[in-house]
């Protein structure tokens, strides 16, 4: 080989490395490169999943502690009778702190049967969605709804009966419109409301 001919190659040879490096550097890093914000369907999920969360612990670690150790109860006239609210006024109070907020974000427990008429549903979406959460209990119903001008993401959870107790309770609560609740049975849903960029 001679000299020429060797440089030739080395030249050629070390621009298709780089040009293939990049390529191969482009292509890898468009795969770790995170999308473009996220859907609200992702959002609403990751929302639901706190909510949830932070219900199951302020009913296993505070409620449950404190009434085993007889200190203080819930009761649904928690104000009135200085005691604990409910898990479920504890998300319809937490709700009602987001919605100040004003960022848009807002949710609430809904129910066809609900103890507390304010808690039925007020929209045709809304009655949709609890019908549906019904048949298909795993995962929320969802669509992009109005309020006036604003465009807003809903979605619904179902809200199931995770023991015997929830049942029980309203089972017997004197303006409970249904008396046949069972362990596992959805009592009603989860509805997360998010505004969507207008
Ligand atoms: C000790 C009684 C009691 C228990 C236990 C209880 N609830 Fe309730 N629940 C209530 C009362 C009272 C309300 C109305 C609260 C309000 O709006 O102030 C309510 C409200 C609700 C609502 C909103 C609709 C409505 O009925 O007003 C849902 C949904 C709900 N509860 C689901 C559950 C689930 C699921 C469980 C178990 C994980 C549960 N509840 C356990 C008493 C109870």
């Amino acid at each position: 080989m001679n000299m020429r001919a060797f440089w030739l190659g080395l030249v050629v040879g070390t621009v298709f490395t780089c040009l293939l490096g990049q390529w191969v550097f482009s292509a890898a890093s468009k795969e770790i490169d995170p999308p473009k914000g996220i859907s609200p369907k992702i959002a609403a999920d990751y929302i639901h999943s706190v909510i949830q969360a932070d219900r199951t612990f302020y009913t296993s670690e505070i409620v449950e502690r404190m009434q085993a150790g007889g200190i203080v109860y819930a009761s649904e006239h928690w104000k009135e009778d200085g005691e604990l609210p409910l898990p479920a006024q504890f998300v319809l109070e937490t709700g009602r702190l987001v919605a100040k907020q004003q960022n848009g974000i807002r949710y609430r427990l809904i129910s066809s049967w609900p103890i507390n008429k304010k808690n039925a549903p007020t929209t045709e979406f809304e009655r949709i969605a609890l019908a549906k959460i019904l048949v298909n209990t795993d995962h929320p119903y969802t669509g992009v709804t109005t309020e006036g001008k604003t465009r807003v993401f809903q979605a619904v959870y179902a809200d199931k009966a995770l023991s015997q107790m929830c049942a029980d309770c309203h089972n017997v609560h004197p303006k409970s419109p249904k008396r046949d609740f069972k362990a596992g049975d959805v009592m009603g849903g989860i509805l997360l409301t998010i505004p969507l960029p207008q």
